[in-house]
């Protein structure tokens, strides 16, 4: 269409508006909007910005050369297939390797129960799917992922997070929760959950928590939906067993291959009880027909054509020098009344401020000063979390971490300053929950 024959945009007379397609879209819109801290972020990325911010992956460490080789082979030998569309569920070779990862958290799983997605994220997506109408609950920890907020905001469900502590999800607040919405007459769809190395909170569930949950979950007939990408990347000893490997029919589990490979392959995993590995192909063949065949593919050729295993190790030692160095930088810098944890494995650490601070009100101060976090409200859906912050320890070198750190408590310290000088200068959000607990020291 030539430029002069386009229709006019719609009026908007009296008004002015960045978007005047806004009362066209679907309500369910409306929950998708962008984080206020993403203008923010195109400033973090600066180089000279050390960001404690992101969760990417530290792929550096990957045999470029090997992946190479094996995507080339892919390309000579099975081209036509590789750049072909698939199979709705996944490629059945890569299928039964993923249930060989599966096996190492004591997961005892058939091929034919797995759906390959667009990394963990669809999987979540399309788990929420199939499951929520409007209004139907989701369980989400406190906090909780950002990416599955979106998700489950994305699907107008609502959100009830329910407490951690050090060892996790805390089992009596979840029955609570869940005999509470039940009361109120709430359809509850899931809990949605992250075991091990938590994003954001860096706790991993208790053994015996996880037999409590499930349950928990069992008795209200609640499924669980277990959020794993980080599993394989413990710092200390064997992989923990997954809720999956006790429990077959009310747990879907979710897997991925960005934390222990490379995310830009975007392949994760569905292991679901067999009637919803039915209704999850059929979403997955109306959200994108097939995952893409040459990312399946091209995974598939690096485990079999790598110890990636070994690279696992690797992966969990940096990321240990990493844990360490932002621990030792917390403990040697921070101001006292500040509290953290250490992660025993994957990529982040909570710290909540010394009360009275805003994570979110001092990340301009912070990013002015040349380093950034992800504020705690982001990982809820409430607005609960201003005192608390995520940091990742998983991309910047040692050095790059302790210079962020020491960065980060000259802009808390100033804050503190700040506070003694003038009284009060931020305001904690309060409302929430019964006994919140963001403090998972
Ligand atoms: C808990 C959790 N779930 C899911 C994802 C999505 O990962 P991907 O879509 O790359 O597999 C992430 C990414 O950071 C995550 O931390």
């Amino acid at each position: 269409m030539s430029r002069e024959t386009r229709p006019a945009r719609p009026a908007d007379p009296g008004r002015t508006r960045l978007d005047s397609y806004v009362d066209r879209y679907a309500s369910r819109t409306k929950g998708m909007t962008a984080s206020e801290i993403r203008a923010l972020f195109s400033v973090a990325s600066r180089p000279e910005v050390v960001s404690l911010a992101g969760g990417m992956p530290n792929i550096s460490g990957l045999p470029l050369d090997v992946v190479g080789d094996a995507i080339g082979e892919l390309v000579a030998e099975h081209g036509t297939v590789a750049m072909q569309y698939g199979s709705g569920q996944g490629d059945p070779v890569l299928r039964e390797q993923i249930c060989d990862v599966m096996r190492l958290e004591g997961i005892d799983a058939h091929p034919d129960d797995v759906v390959v997605t667009v990394g963990s994220q669809q999987a979540v997506d399309l788990v929420t799917r199939i499951f929520c109408d409007p209004g139907d609950v989701v369980i989400c920890e406190a906090p909780s992922y950002v990416g599955a907020l979106g998700v489950f905001r994305a699907y107008e469900c609502d959100v009830v997070h329910v407490e951690m502590d050090e060892h996790g999800l805390v089992p009596e607040a979840l029955r609570q929760a869940l005999e509470t919405c039940r009361a109120a007459g709430r359809r509850i769809k899931f809990v949605y959950t992250i075991p091990n190395y938590h994003n954001p909170a860096g706790v991993t569930l208790s053994a015996d928590r996880r037999t409590e949950i499930l349950e928990i979950c069992r008795a209200h007939d609640v499924l669980v939906l277990e959020d794993n990408p980080y599993g394989l990347l413990g710092f200390d000893g064997e992989p923990l067993r997954a809720m999956r490997a006790d429990e077959a029919e009310g747990v879907i589990y979710l897997g991925s291959f960005s934390k222990t490979f490379a995310p830009g392959f975007r392949v994760g995993w569905v292991l679901a009880p067999h009637a919803v590995r039915e209704k999850l192909v059929l979403a997955q063949e109306s959200a994108t027909l097939c995952p893409p065949a040459f990312s399946q593919m091209a995974v598939s050729a690096y485990l079999t054509k790598h110890d990636w295993l070994g690279q696992i190790k690797a992966f969990r030692e940096m990321y240990r020098e990493r844990r360490d160095a932002m621990v030792e930088a917390l403990d040697d810098m921070m101001p006292a009344a500040a509290r953290w944890n250490v992660p025993g494995g994957g990529f982040y650490v909570w710290v909540t401020l010394p009360p009275g601070l805003d994570a979110k009100a001092m990340l301009p101060r912070a990013v002015t000063a040349r380093v950034a976090y992800v504020p705690g409200t982001a990982f809820f859906a409430d607005g609960f979390g201003a005192q608390s912050m995520r940091l990742s320890y998983c991309y910047p070198t040692p050095e790059r971490i302790r210079e962020g750190v020491r960065r980060l408590t000259g802009v808390i310290e100033d804050e503190l300053d700040l506070r003694e000088t003038f009284g009060a200068t931020t305001h904690g959000v309060t409302r929430g929950y019964e006994s919140p607990n963001t403090d998972l020291s």
